[in-house]
């Protein structure tokens, strides 16, 4: 029960890593706040974490609609103090530099930056009076390597990690890491229903370990670096891979 005692916010816990996170959470003992726009997914991941014995609360919103976020978080933050934050939620709009059309490209920074910038500072200052807080911002291996055609994402997936190591740099010495996963391709619904086989076999040919990975394959990972057992790292971004893209 590694994380016995904490309260745990994840966005985008209705399916894929998020839902993967919430049950892993849960079985470690955290109670547990989830956010997704999915209203039917959400309920499926509420209902499992609370069969298994933990306090849930469920807001069912569009992430990117910030007023209704804050709302959310301040009526969150009834259930205690939420010292462990997990920022999962996404979305990709692929196109080329040459095509992706301006909104689209602001719409994916906003979900994959803004969103977490702000969720960090509503949710930082009650950590740091605590002298302890966990955040874990989900990347992607796009967001070093790029990818063609992945312009929006792969910026997006960059800047996460620009605003890991600055906020990991900023409050480190109020006992609060912040950490950034990055995963490669994972079979998450998402992936199985929208992503072509083509692409899927030229990642898998690319991918040492040869295979796609589960979703709990990475939430695994962030419950490690949500818990006590990673009490010095911070700052880094951490590939979960099978090592595509080193
Ligand atoms: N699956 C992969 O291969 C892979 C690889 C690298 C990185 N990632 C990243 O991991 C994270 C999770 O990916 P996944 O594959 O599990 O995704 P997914 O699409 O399967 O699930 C994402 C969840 O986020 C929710 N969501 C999306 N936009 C939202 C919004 N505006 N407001 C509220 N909820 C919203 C969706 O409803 C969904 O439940 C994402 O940040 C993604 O970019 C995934």
């Amino acid at each position: 029960m590694l994380l016995n005692g904490h309260i745990a916010l994840i966005t985008g816990a209705g399916q894929g890593i998020g839902r993967a996170c919430a049950v892993i959470f849960a079985a470690q003992g955290a109670d547990l706040v989830l956010f997704d726009k999915n209203p039917e997914t959400l309920n499926n991941t509420s209902d499992e974490v609370a069969r298994m014995g933990r306090k849930v609360m469920k807001y069912t919103l569009d992430l990117t609609n910030l007023e209704k976020l804050r709302e959310a978080v301040e009526n969150a933050c009834k259930i205690g103090l939420i010292d462990i934050l997990i920022n999962n939620a996404g979305f990709d709009r692929p196109g080329t530099t040459a095509k992706i059309d301006k909104k689209e490209f602001e719409a994916v920074l906003g979900i994959h930056v803004t969103v977490p910038l702000t969720l960090i500072q509503m949710l930082l200052p009650g950590m740091r009076k605590a002298g302890w807080g966990r955040i874990i911002n989900v990347s992607s291996i796009y967001g070093i390597i790029g990818g063609k055609g992945e312009v929006a994402y792969s910026t997006a997936k960059a800047g996460i990690i620009g605003l890991t190591k600055s906020v990991a740099r900023e409050c480190g010495q109020d006992g609060v890491t912040v950490n950034a996963v990055l995963p490669g391709l994972t079979r998450t619904p998402t992936i199985e229903t929208f992503m072509d086989e083509r692409y899927k076999k030229d990642i898998i040919a690319d991918t040492p370990l040869g295979r796609i990975a589960e979703p709990e394959e990475v939430a695994r990972v962030i419950a490690f670096l949500a818990s006590d057992e990673a009490s010095f790292i911070t700052g880094i971004a951490l590939p979960v891979s099978g090592g595509w893209g080193i």
